[in-house]
C-alpha cells in the first residue's frame, strides 16, 4: 500500500469518509513558502488556490510575530492589551469613519453569527436575505441559509434567497442600470414576501464580490439599490468580506469599497491572521455598546494576544510589500492572459474576476452546456502538472484561482502556460 493510500485509510477511519479532500489523488503537503507548497516527496506545487496565507505561506514576519507573542503571553481579552487596541485602531482606520469599532471572533462563521445577532438586536427584525448560491458559515443558522452546497438543515422560513446577479448569462442587451434594477427587484420581492408573513427584515447578508457564487462580474448599481431597499424596510446591510477583504480584489482593501455603499456591519476572517485563527465584525461603536449591555459576549480565543500579533503582522506585510498594488497589477496581467487563452480554447466561455481572484467558466463547445466533468478533470490535471486550483459556480464549471497576494507576474505566466497545455486536450 502506498503512503498516500495508508494516510487515506487512516483519515477515513479517524475523520470519517466524507471529510472533504481536494483532488482525485489527494496531496500530502508538508511545507510551504511564499506561493509554493511542497509534498512529502519533495515535489513543489504553485499555489493558485489558497487565500488564507494571503501574504505567502510561512511569511517570516508573521511567523516571528506569532512566535514572539506565544513566548511572551497569550491570554484572552478580559485584560487590557495595548497591542490589541493598536491593531483595532489600525484595522478600523481602513474603513469609513462610521465603522469605528470591532468585536473579535475566531472564524468567519462566528463573525457572521455575531453580525446576525447584532442586526436582529438593532432592528428588532428577524428576516434575513441572502443570495441563492451563498455560503457564510457552518453554524446551525448559517448552514440553513447555505445554498451553494447541500446541508441537512432546511432553508428557514424567516429567510429569502435572491438571484445572484450574473451579467454573463442574463444581460440580454440590457444596460448596467437596467440589469441592476431588474436584479434589485428580486430583493424588493423578498422584502415584500417577508413582510406579507409579518416578518420584519433584519439584514441583507451578502458578499459584494459574490465569491462563493462563482464570481460573476459586478453589475454597477446593484448593491446600492439592494441595500437601499433593505434599509427602507428597516433592515441593515451585513457585508461579508471573509473572501473579498484584505486587498484581494486589487482595487481597495475591502470589496465593498468598489461600490458606493458603506455597509452597516462588515465581517472578515480567513486571510486576517495568514492562517492563525483571527476573524472579526466591524461596525458602529454605538451598536456594539448597546449590544454589549444587553448580551454578555465572550469568546475565549478570539482576539487573544497572539491573534492580535498575527493580525498586526499581516497588515505590516500588506503595507510594506504594497500587496494591494501587486494584487491590482498582477491581477490585470492574469486576466489578460486568461482572456488570451479564451481566444484559443473554445471550452472557455468567459473569464471573470478582479485583483487576484479569477473564475474561468467552461462549457462544451458543441452545445455550450456547462462542462462540469471536464472542469473537474482540468483541476486534477493542473494538480498533476504542479499547479493548484479548484472549481466553483452553480454548475461547478468555473475554474477558481485565488493565490496568495505575493503572486508575481512570473508565477502567473507559469500558471497560464500550464493551463494552456492542459486545455489543449479539450477541443
Ligand atoms: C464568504 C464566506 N463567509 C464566511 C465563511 C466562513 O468562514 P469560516 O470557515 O472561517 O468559518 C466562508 C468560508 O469559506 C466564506 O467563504
Amino acid at each position: 500500500m502506498s503512503d498516500r493510500d495508508e494516510l487515506l485509510q487512516r483519515r477515513h477511519r479517524l475523520l470519517g469518509r466524507n471529510s472533504p479532500l481536494f483532488y482525485d489523488k489527494p496531496l500530502n503537503l508538508v511545507r510551504g513558502d511564499g506561493v509554493w507548497v511542497h509534498d512529502a516527496d519533495g515535489r513543489a506545487y504553485l499555489d493558485v488556490y489558497n487565500n488564507v496565507p494571503c501574504v505567502g505561506h510561512c511569511h517570516p514576519h508573521v511567523v516571528e510575530a506569532i512566535a514572539r507573542q506565544t513566548a511572551t503571553l497569550n491570554l484572552h481579552t478580559r485584560y487590557l492589551d495595548e497591542n490589541l487596541l493598536a491593531y483595532a485602531e489600525r484595522l478600523t482606520s481602513s474603513f469609513d469613519a462610521s465603522l469605528n469599532a470591532m468585536m473579535l471572533t475566531c472564524s468567519g462563521t462566528e463573525a457572521n453569527e455575531l453580525a446576525l445577532r447584532l442586526a436582529r438586536f438593532v432592528t428588532g427584525g428577524q428576516g434575513i436575505i441572502v443570495s441563492d448560491l451563498s455560503y457564510h458559515g457552518n453554524s446551525t443558522i448559517l448552514a440553513a441559509l447555505t445554498s451553494c452546497f447541500p446541508t441537512g438543515e432546511p432553508f428557514p422560513s424567516y429567510a429569502r434567497a435572491v438571484k445572484v446577479p450574473d451579467p454573463a448569462h442574463d444581460r440580454q442587451h440590457r444596460s448596467d442600470d437596467e440589469l441592476a434594477t431588474a436584479y434589485a427587484r428580486h430583493v424588493q420581492e423578498a422584502v415584500d414576501s417577508l413582510q406579507s408573513e409579518g416578518i420584519k427584515v433584519a439584514a441583507l447578508l451578502i458578499d459584494s464580490f459574490f465569491a462563493n457564487e462563482g464570481l460573476p462580474d459586478r453589475v454597477p448599481g446593484y448593491v446600492e439599490q439592494a441595500v437601499e431597499i433593505v434599509r427602507r424596510a428597516g433592515g441593515v446591510f451585513i457585508c461579508d468580506e471573509v473572501q473579498s477583504g484584505f486587498a484581494r480584489t486589487g482595487d481597495a482593501m475591502w470589496g465593498h469599497q468598489r461600490t458606493r455603499v458603506t455597509p452597516d456591519i462588515v465581517t472578515m476572517g480567513k486571510p486576517m491572521g495568514n492562517g492563525y485563527p483571527v476573524a472579526a465584525m466591524v461596525t458602529r461603536r454605538e451598536w456594539i455598546d448597546r449590544f454589549g449591555l444587553a448580551s454578555h459576549y465572550f469568546n475565549t480565543f478570539a482576539g487573544n494576544a497572539v491573534a492580535a500579533a498575527a493580525g498586526m503582522a499581516v497588515l505590516d506585510v500588506i503595507e510594506r510589500q504594497d500587496l494591494l498594488k501587486n494584487s491590482h497589477q498582477v491581477g490585470a496581467h492574469v486576466r489578460a492572459g486568461l482572456e488570451k487563452l479564451a481566444t484559443k480554447h473554445p471550452i472557455i466561455a468567459g473569464v471573470r474576476g478582479r485583483g487576484l481572484f479569477f473564475g474561468v467558466e467552461l462549457v462544451r463547445p458543441v452545445n455550450r452546456a456547462p462542462a462540469d466533468e471536464e472542469t473537474k478533470q482540468i483541476v486534477n490535471r493542473m494538480r498533476d502538472n504542479g499547479v493548484l486550483i479548484s472549481r466553483t459556480g452553480r454548475y461547478n464549471n468555473v475554474l477558481k484561482m485565488r493565490p496568495p497576494l505575493v503572486f508575481s507576474a512570473d508565477n502567473a505566466d507559469h500558471m497560464l502556460s500550464v493551463l494552456d497545455d492542459v486545455l489543449r486536450s479539450y477541443g
